[in-house]
């Protein structure tokens, strides 16, 4: 009827129109790059109420998006909300981690980046489920404060090279809304929604390139080493559709990272890392490798070396503790770190291989835990395919609430080795 399509096209979006954008997609149809826009625009303006918003989620889910509806949806929503701008034409770099437990690359490769002359500017979220959040490890240094104005934001970055702060309410709030919804109605699980959840707060927050570490296995978000890859593939190609450039990592998650889990254990751990005093190579070589792919992508040649030097020199650990100062913090604050005075051992109940880690168990128990107190959390002593006796410690629990049985319940071990995984599985570039 003619009166009712002139309405549609001059009122934007509303529930009817709402109601055949979710049956084209349903049927498999692409949505277009403006109606993405009015979609956001009215889900943002309550015009489009939840109850759409979820069945067109559901839909995405099942038919999945094109890179074009992707590439649409990301900037309709980066654009909901506020887009910063970092001064003086200095190229900017950032990095993402899809989710994962005793993930402390960023604390790390950030310093270690912007020591290196290349800035830095870092929006990180708190804990999500199991995984660990970088904001929490942050504020778990006494004094540091996270929540800096996007104008303090940029600043810092242009003043020191780098800063991690917590995401603004001011950035794409339409992310924060949608979130909510997809986890509430078991529609997280999209390639496309998860690609422009993630890159429209990269675009938001204004970087000209990023690394993005996509973490594979059972404690992440993917367990699939193919989806992962199309998840890194469709973050990669989006984009340079944004004229960014980026690349993308898929890294083992099938055990947690590195040693410790936690909060401020976890800061204890990266300061170990940035003093090049760690025993564990895990967490250090994913973390040189997602910092060689952001010298990478500024044009730093020989990127992996680089990092390294910047490791190796104390350049990176000194950048943090400039960080850390310039947030609040002192180096007196890191110093101070402590593991909490109360420790249970985990101990294996028979001989055998470690086989697995349930890191879900495991993150799920840390995050409450160093939630409640200062210094708790959990440091494992083995890694899948070590070989243990009965009674061997396999890890160690801080807090007075924390339990070593239930890690103890998390660590698999069978009579034959399992066979031995990579740590880095793909690489996808621009
Ligand atoms: N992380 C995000 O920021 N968004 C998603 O949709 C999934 C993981």
């Amino acid at each position: 009827m003619p009166f009712h399509r002139q309405s549609e096209a001059t009122d934007g979006m509303n529930e009817a129109r709402m109601r055949r954008a979710i049956e084209r997609k349903r049927d498999g149809e692409p949505i277009g790059e403006t109606e993405w826009e009015e979609i956001v625009l009215a889900y943002m303006d309550e015009r489009v109420d939840d109850a759409q918003m979820a069945a067109l989620a559901m839909a995405c889910v099942f038919r999945g998006l094109t890179t074009d509806e992707t590439t649409a949806l990301t900037k309709a929503m980066a654009e909901s909300g506020e887009m910063l701008r970092h001064p003086n034409g200095a190229f900017v770099v950032d990095k993402h981690s899809s989710g994962g437990v005793s993930d402390t690359v960023s604390l790390v490769a950030v310093p270690l980046v912007a020591a290196c002359g290349v800035p830095v500017a870092k929006l990180s979220g708190r804990a999500l489920g199991h995984t660990g959040g970088t904001i929490d490890k942050l504020e778990a240094i006494e004094g540091l404060r996270t929540t800096l104005s996007m104008d303090e934001f940029v600043r810092q970055v242009e003043r020191i090279g780098c800063a991690i702060a917590a995401q603004s309410e001011a950035i794409v709030p339409a992310d924060k809304r949608l979130y909510r919804l997809r986890d509430r109605t078991g529609t997280v699980r999209s390639t496309g929604l998860v690609t422009a959840s993630i890159l429209s707060k990269k675009i938001a927050a204004g970087a000209h390139a990023f690394a993005f570490d996509v973490k594979c296995g059972t404690a992440a978000f993917m367990s699939n080493v193919d989806e992962a890859t199309e998840l890194g593939r469709m973050l990669v190609e989006v984009t340079a559709r944004f004229g960014r450039k980026a690349k993308a990592v898929v890294t083992d998650m099938h055990e947690p990272l590195g040693r410790s889990i936690g909060t401020g254990i976890e800061v204890i751990e990266a300061c170990e890392i940035l003093r090049e005093d760690t025993v564990d190579k895990r967490s250090r070589e994913v973390t040189l490798h997602v910092a060689a792919a952001m010298l990478e992508l500024a044009g730093v040649p020989e990127p992996r070396a680089a990092a390294e030097r910047s490791l190796s020199s104390g350049a990176a650990y000194e950048k943090f503790v400039e960080m850390v100062r310039a947030q609040g913090g002192s180096e007196r604050a890191l110093h101070d770190l402590e593991l909490h005075t109360r420790r249970e051992v985990a101990r294996s109940p028979h001989g055998g291989y470690v086989a697995a880690i349930d890191g879900r168990t495991i993150g799920h128990a840390a995050r409450e835990w160093s939630a409640a107190e200062r210094g708790a959390g959990i440091q494992m002593l083995v890694r899948i395919g070590d070989r243990v006796e009965a009674g061997d410690a396999l890890a160690e629990v801080y807090g007075t609430h924390a339990d070593a049985s239930i890690v103890a319940r998390a660590i698999k071990i069978d009579e034959t080795p399992p066979p031995p995984r990579a740590l880095i599985y793909a690489t996808v570039s621009s």
